[in-house]
This record gives C-alpha cells, structure tokens and sequence, in this order.
C-alpha cells in the first residue's frame, strides 16, 4: 500500500498533468542541456516566462536535480525532467520550441571551431531526436561553433525530410546583447535605449556589428569605431579569459537565450513587428547561412531582411567574415553529408 504522503503525491501530480494536458494557455518548450552552465539559468527564467505552459529540461546528467529545484517555483509552467538519452524522446514530444544549449564549452587559448569535434555529434543526436518527435518545433541553436551547428542540424533535418528553414535559428543574440551593453557605454547612453545590428555569423571576425544602422542614430570616430568591433567581436574570448578555466559565458547567455525565446514565441502566438537578429538560412548574401535581422512570426523566420547601406569599413568586415563563414558552414554540411 502506498503510503498516505505517496498518495498525496500521486494526485496532486495528476492535477497538475491534467493542467498541463487541458491547454493550460502558453506553449511547450524543451531545453537540451538543461543542467549546464547555460541550461540552468537559462531553465530558471523560462520557468519565470508567462508564455510557457509545460518547460521540459533535458540532459545527460544531473536533469532530475535541476527540475526538482526549478519546479517549486510558484509561476505557471508545469515542469518535467528527462535523463539521458533514453527519455530524450519523451522530453521533445509535443514541444513548440526547443532551446539547445547542449556541448562543451571553451577555455582560454581555444577557439569556437576546437569545440566542432564534440559538439558537432551532439547537434546532429539531438536534431535527429527532434525530426522524429516534435518536426515542425521552432528550434533555436546555441551550441558552438553556432556557424557550423546550424549548418549541421539543416543537414540532419533535410535527410529526414522535415527541413523547413524558417523553423532553425542559430542565437546570435549575445552579440546585440553585448553590442548594445558597449555602445550605450561609449555614448552615455541606457543600453535598454540602443540597439545595434549584428550580422554575420557568431565567432571572431563573422560577428560584424553595423555600427552604422545603431539606433539612435548617432556617430562614432574611426577610433571607437575600431575599440567597439574589436570587443564586440572578442567579448566571448574576454569571459572566457576571466573565467580562466571554468567555462565560457552563462549567465549573459540565459539572458539572450531567453530574450530571443521569448521573441520566437511572440512570434508563435502572432505578435506583430517582432524583430531579432538571428544566424539563419538566407539569400542575403552568396553563402547558404548567414545572420541578419528576421522577423519572426507564427511559422518562425518569416522574413530575412536585408542587410541595407553599410560604410566602407563595414563592406570591408563584411568580405572578411564571408570569407571564415564560408569554410565554416561547408565544414558543418560536410559532417553530415560524408
Ligand atoms: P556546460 O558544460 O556548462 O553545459 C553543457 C551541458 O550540456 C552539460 O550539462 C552537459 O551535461 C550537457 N550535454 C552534453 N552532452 C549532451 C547531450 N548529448 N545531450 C544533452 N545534453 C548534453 O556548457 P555551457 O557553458 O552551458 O555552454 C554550452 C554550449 O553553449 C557550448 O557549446 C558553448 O560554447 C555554447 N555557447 C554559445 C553561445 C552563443 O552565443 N550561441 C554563448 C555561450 C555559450
Ligand atoms: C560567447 O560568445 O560568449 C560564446 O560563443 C561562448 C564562447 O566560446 O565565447
């Protein structure tokens, strides 16, 4: 017989299913690596999104710890947790949006293309496990090297017949964090007030702000402009380098993580005018991926825009990070393809 406290257990259990299975109002999301230094955080303030109904966290160690902790928070999600690969099925089914922050990350003297070896197998595990169970979910990437991983996961979904480009977005979203954050400092200005276009790809010389569509409009010396691309560019490598061994960023992440989760399910329920900058597949330029504003709508990435009038120096950013994204991208197709 189960004791009174398991019995009590069991039914307040069942209410809160039958909640999450009568269309408590919101939508479904799943986050892959919930246990890490991204996922945590990242879990946390999802638990906190008005927008969500039932936040599924995924990983392979740890995920029932962090949903037990992240389920007593008294907002509306209902939460559930799902441990290592077995229950990764389980975890995406019927899921809207899945957040991936899964993979290792760098420490200092390493570059975002010396995590591709492990990481680069991740992605296409977990993509796989999304094409069978939840196909038409909104997917945002945020494992590194995101240049290649985005590449990689079009791969998986293409093979299994369930690719459609509006639904796979890479989170380039850090480096408007951290663009805005930069440039508010140099003009003496709130960052909540300024918003700069990032477009590219996310690593070194691909991130490429356009300091030249900031709004407010305003104008930068040769000076600041060089001091601004360079730490815009560089702002990973300088918390990696303060972290000194322990991980990359986190917490910044989760920020933008959830600044952008939060986009593509207004987007979901219908907003209008919601725009993020996002690496994603574009005819923007020559290369098959390539990040620029989208906006994001019921069916994702509804609209790529275009990249408008850039500066000479910008053009000459510009060439250079096609250049490395172009190796990048066909490094990520050629896991998959051979
Ligand atoms: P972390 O090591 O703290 O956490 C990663 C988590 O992934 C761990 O909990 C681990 O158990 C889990 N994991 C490993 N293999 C898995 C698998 N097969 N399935 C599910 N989960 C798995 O690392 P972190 O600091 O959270 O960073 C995660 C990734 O995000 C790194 O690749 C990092 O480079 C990247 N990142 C990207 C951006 C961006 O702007 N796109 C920013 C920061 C970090
Ligand atoms: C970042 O931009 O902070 C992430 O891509 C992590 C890293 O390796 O720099």
């Amino acid at each position: 017989h189960p004791s009174n406290s398991q019995m009590g257990e069991s039914s307040m259990l069942k209410r809160s299913e039958c909640r999450a299975k009568g269309g408590a109002p919101g939508f479904k999301v799943a986050i892959l690596g919930a246990a890490g230094g991204i996922g945590q955080p990242l879990a946390m303030l999802m638990k906190i999104n008005p927008l969500v109904s039932v936040l599924h966290l995924y990983d392979v160690v740890n995920a029932h710890g962090v949903t037990a902790d992240i389920s007593h928070m008294d907002t509306g999600a209902v939460v559930r947790g799902f441990l290592g690969q077995p229950q990764l099925e389980s975890a995406l089914t019927g899921m809207d949006l899945v957040i991936i922050p899964a993979g290792v990350p760098r420490k200092p003297g390493m570059t975002r293309d010396d995590l591709f070896n492990i990481n680069a197998g991740i992605v296409r595990t977990l993509c796989q496990g999304i094409a069978k169970c939840c196909p038409n979910a909104i997917v945002n990437l945020i494992s590194n090297p995101v240049n290649s991983t985005v590449p990689i996961a079009a791969e998986v979904f293409k093979k299994a017949g369930t690719y459609d480009p509006k639904r796979l977005l890479g989170v380039t979203t850090l480096d408007v964090v951290r663009a805005n954050t930069f440039v508010a400092e140099v003009l003496g200005l709130d960052p909540r007030e300024v918003n700069v276009p990032v477009v590219g790809g996310h690593s070194g010389v691909t991130i490429l702000p356009l300091l030249s569509q900031v709004k407010p409009p305003c104008t930068f010396t040769p000076e600041e402009t060089e001091y601004l691309t360079n730490r815009i560019q560089n702002g990973g490598t300088e918390v990696v380098e303060a972290k000194a061994g322990t991980g990359s960023a986190t917490l910044s992440m989760a920020y933008a993580a959830v600044k952008f989760a939060d986009a593509c399910l207004r987007g979901l329920r219908g907003d209008a005018g919601v725009v993020e900058c996002s690496f994603v597949e574009s005819q923007v330029t020559d290369l098959p991926f390539f990040a620029t504003k989208v906006r994001l709508g019921r069916k994702g990435a509804e609209e790529v825009y275009q990249l408008g009038p850039l500066n000479e120096y910008e053009r000459v950013g510009l060439e250079k990070a096609k250049k490395e994204l172009a190796g990048s991208i066909q490094k990520g197709i050629n896991f998959i393809k051979k």
